[in-house]
């Protein structure tokens, strides 16, 4: 160890013992969540029975010799897990099947992130930063923030990368550009199947998306690609996408973490605060600009009739799944 080695950051992620986590935590230890010079100590959490298999993931960790990991700890108790963590990846828990939709999934899972926003609020680090990836993602995370009292409400946020890079690549595809060519796409509101991938104000290579793809291709194909893709994969795979949200993840943290592009944007969901008409304290993803670590939504997009009632759309669905976690006495 060197005199000028930064301090580790504590990376609490749960669910360490499933599919994504198996791609996760090796490239959070490698160094690609926080770059190749900050170490990292591993907190996982996970439940009872799959503790044994969570220490089997921890020991193939040690067997990378990753320089930059400084430690992994294992738990099934959520404030252990939390203890001084500067930023939570809560994974964990159960994944849609075949067949399901995400609203099944919020009884399932809604119990488990009351309990996780309260352990956080009395154990993680004073500048945590929260993201959500477990489905129903945008409720649960508007679960765990209403019961994180303490904790500021722009510290938690879901995941919509995912849909952000499909639909990056999507329109790249079409295009015949690269998708470091594409900037300024959005991902409005849920991450389900009603979200809304809009290239309204996206660049393709300097040039509007708007006049280098055509509009039928827009509505009857990307629109809805973007919006099954996860079912797709399900379809696909057997299960669903875990590389490619172990990706989405680290990419997400990143770029809270260390900025956007000059002129472009990322999608996150992030509690509103009525911006575009989403009532505000929903979680609901949005075009965001981040800097050192903050997040903010990018204000005075027009917003099209077409844009209109998409995004009203997914923000219905979304009010709809805060009313039923709140009918269920979630929301603290
Ligand atoms: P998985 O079933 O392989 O792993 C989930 C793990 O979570 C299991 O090991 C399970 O034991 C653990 N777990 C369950 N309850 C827990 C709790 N209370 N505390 C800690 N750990 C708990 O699932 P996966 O494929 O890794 O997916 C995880 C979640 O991520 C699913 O909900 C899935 O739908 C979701 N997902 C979200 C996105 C997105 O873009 N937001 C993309 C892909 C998957
Ligand atoms: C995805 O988008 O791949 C995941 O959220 C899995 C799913 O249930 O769609």
């Amino acid at each position: 160890m060197t005199t000028t080695e930064k301090a580790p950051v504590t990376v609490a992620v749960t669910g360490g013992a499933g599919q994504i986590c198996y791609s996760l935590l090796f490239r959070i230890a490698s160094g690609a969540l926080l770059g190749p010079d900050t170490p990292v100590r591993l907190r996982i959490l996970e439940i009872t029975p799959a503790l044994g298999a969570a220490q089997g993931v921890a020991m193939e960790l040690d067997d990378c010799a990753f320089p930059l990991l400084r430690g992994i700890d294992i738990s099934d108790d959520a404030a252990t897990a939390f203890d001084g963590a500067n930023v939570a990846l809560l994974v964990g828990s159960r994944p849609r099947t075949k067949g399901m939709e995400r609203g099944d999934l919020l009884s399932a899972n809604g119990a488990i992130f009351t309990g996780q926003g309260r352990a956080l609020a009395e154990a993680a680090a004073d500048d945590l930063r929260v993201l959500v990836v477990g489905n129903p993602a945008n409720t649960n995370c508007l679960i765990a923030m209403n019961n994180a009292a303490g904790v500021p409400a722009e510290r938690f946020s879901a995941m919509t990368r995912l849909d952000h890079n499909r639909a990056v690549a999507q329109l790249a595809q079409k295009a015949g550009a690269q998708v470091s060519d594409v900037s300024r796409l959005t991902i409005w509101g849920n991450h389900s199947a009603t979200q809304y991938p809009d290239i309204s104000h996206a660049v393709v290579d300097g040039r509007p998306a708007v006049d280098v793809v055509d509009r039928p291709w827009v509505e009857s194909d990307f629109i809805p690609t973007v919006q099954k893709r996860g079912a797709a994969i399900i379809e696909a795979r057997g299960s669903s996408s875990a590389a490619s949200a172990a990706n989405a993840a680290i990419d997400h943290v990143r770029t809270w973490l260390t900025g956007t592009p000059q002129d472009s944007w990322t999608s996150m969901a992030v509690v509103s605060d009525g911006s575009y008409g989403v009532p505000e304290g929903l979680v609901s993803s949005f075009p965001v600009t981040t800097r050192d670590g903050e997040w903010e939504i990018v204000q005075g997009l027009d917003v099209d009739e077409f844009s209109r009632a998409r995004i009203d759309a997914t923000v219905a669905e979304l009010a709809d799944e805060r009313d039923a976690v709140q009918g269920m006495g979630l929301l603290g």
